[in-house]
């Protein structure tokens, strides 16, 4: 079959002459039989969790020339989640969009995405899938273990712990800033079973990365390694013409939801893989997670919902060793990147501790995954992760304490004048996906400090928005449809009973049907809803769909592929 890259290279027209001459830099000039890998490199000084990939997109270039092709550096937009404002999210689908383009604009015949920072990830994914090209991935790793005051730190959660620390009077303000220095200990992304970890792992699972890749630390030298060969795999995929519509299917979903409650990986997770799912056209749902993962048992015990960080888990064995165990969950079916179906690479997948991944029999959460609830607060659904929440709190009646944006909640959530207590549960609403925009990771709300100096740790929250995966508690988030799309999270006020019963799956407010039929947001509610004059913020809030589906923009959902039917020379 003729490569597409010959579309511009072969022949003797003018335009041919013109693609050809332009690139003739020393690399191998038979355009006619030698694939164009680009190499999709999200390394940027300004997203240090993928500062190290240009080291990886030279093993990868080294691999694709080893297998015949040749490798092109391709920079794309590149998200840091802890540097870029408002959040990351308000650029994924963005990011997604611009390197569809470029994909498909170019002469290339197959990618290699490098992925690692939280949104790094999906984005790189949600544009391959649209473009159709044969892809695969390699994650750039976690960083190694730093440790403060002889403990170690795990990125993210014991931020937010040490800071909870302080405000409740156990950390001084001079150790909390020491301990900044050891936060970060290498190259890689955060180490926790955080977001970048999790789409990762799922994204092997998914079948988009080289098995037993996911989870390698990024200073470990067999990351390269894996990059060489991923190289070399891209090469062989485009002779194969294997591309992300012939190897993801609902099997290859079911399996990456399997993985993500086995992991019990990130929330964020949902809401990205609903997004992958929509640019190939399958058909998966919110309730798809409920039922496929919520039965499954949480084998790893990583921060946040557990005790160690992934340096340890891929010491212990790492995906295919979790995967493993939950074999028979898996769908037998689904291909990975190889050609080959992930499950054939389970047989030798042992686990070498089980203090980190749990075997079957002793699971460290019997039932994991994602709940969906629903009920007259969320209609569309709301989803909570039961591992990282209190068992007490999983059943609650509380009076709601309503907040209109982070703004407002950080004005009054320390007021030692709000009635607020144990029982009531924190409402915040203005942060979905148009209301903020970009539906920010702020749904795990801080508790009031005079809670916190009460020895109060958990509170029932909830939120429109999403929380960060290195957060826990108990969160009911991502409710749909959001306060700014109409949703009823805007008619709720302060005062509310609030009922969650995550056991019967539902979410509701005490108010009859007719009484919130007449109700109407109130004016400083609806102050609170972002109104952008221009730019992508505008285009975005004008487009961007739900959490419950998504949150891509509706014009992005679905394939275009690869073609391009007219030049300009
Ligand atoms: Fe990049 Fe956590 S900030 S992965």
């Amino acid at each position: 079959m003729p490569l597409r890259s010959s579309e511009w290279y072969a022949g003797d027209t003018r335009n041919a002459y013109i693609h050809r001459a332009w690139m003739r830099r020393g690399i191998p000039v038979d355009f006619s039989s030698r694939p164009q890998i680009a190499i999709a490199n999200t390394a940027s000084d300004l997203t240090p969790c993928n500062a190290h990939f240009d080291e990886i997109a030279r093993a990868v270039s080294n691999g694709v020339y080893a297998a015949g092709g040749i490798p092109l550096d391709l920079p794309v937009v590149s998200l840091g989640e802890t540097q870029v404002r408002p959040t990351a999210m308000l650029w994924r689908n963005m990011a997604a969009m611009a390197a569809e383009e470029m994909f498909r604009a170019n002469p290339i015949d197959g990618l290699v995405l490098l992925v690692g920072c939280d949104k790094t990830n999906p984005s790189m994914l949600m544009a391959a899938a649209s473009v159709d090209l044969p892809a695969v991935a390699v994650p750039g790793g976690p960083m190694l273990t730093g440790t403060f005051q002889g403990m170690p730190l795990g990125c993210g959660t014991d931020v937010w712990r040490l800071s909870e620390e302080v405000r409740a009077g156990t950390m001084t303000g001079d150790e909390f800033i020491q301990s900044e220095s050891s936060m970060i200990r290498s190259a890689g992304h955060c180490n926790t079973m955080g977001t970048a970890s999790t789409m990762s792992l799922v994204a092997e699972a998914l079948g988009t990365i080289l098995p037993g890749v996911a989870g390698l630390p990024a200073p470990d030298s067999r990351l390269l390694e894996a990059a060489h060969q991923t190289g070399k795999l891209a090469v062989e995929m485009v002779a194969a013409d294997r591309r992300p519509s012939t190897i993801l299917s609902r099997a290859s979903f079911h399996n990456a939801i399997v993985a993500l409650a086995a992991i019990g990986g990130s929330t964020n997770a949902v809401v990205h893989l609903l997004a992958i799912a929509g640019r190939l056209g399958i058909d998966l749902t919110l309730d798809d997670f409920d039922r496929i993962g919520s039965r499954v048992p949480v084998l790893v015990d990583l921060l946040p919902a557990g005790r160690f960080l992934m340096e340890d888990f891929h010491r212990a064995g790492g995906l295919l060793g979790v995967l493993r165990e939950v074999r028979d969950l898996l769908d037998p079916s689904a291909l990975t990147v190889t050609g080959k179906p992930l499950v054939a690479y389970l047989d030798e997948a042992p686990i070498w501790d089980a203090e980190v991944i749990r075997h079957r029999s002793t699971p460290l959460v019997e039932e994991g995954g994602i709940a969906v609830l629903r009920g007259n607060l969320a209609p569309d659904g709301a989803i909570i992760k039961p591992a990282a929440a209190s068992p007490s709190l999983m059943k609650h009646r509380g009076r709601a304490v309503v907040f209109d944006s982070i703004e407002d909640f950080r004005a009054r959530i320390d007021d030692p004048d709000l009635d607020v207590d144990a029982e009531s549960v924190l409402v915040l609403r203005g942060c979905g996906p148009k209301g903020y925009p970009g539906m920010p990771e702020v749904a795990n709300m801080p508790l009031p400090q005079k809670l916190l100096e009460q020895g109060v740790r958990d509170m029932v929250r909830v939120c429109d928005g999403r929380m960060s995966g290195t957060a826990y508690g108990t969160v009911v988030l991502h409710v749909a449809p959001e306060a700014a799309a109409g949703g009823p999270l805007a008619l709720i006020r302060t005062g509310d009973i609030v009922i969650l019963d995550v056991v019967a799956r539902r979410i509701d407010i005490d108010v009859t049907k007719e009484e919130l039929a007449e109700r109407t947001p109130d004016d400083s509610t609806v102050a609170g809803f972002a109104n952008p004059s221009r730019g992508w913020e505008r285009l975005y809030v004008d487009h961007v769909l739900q959490a419950n589906t998504g949150a891509d923009l509706d014009f992005l959902v679905g394939c275009t592929g690869s073609q391009v039917s007219r030049e300009s020379h």
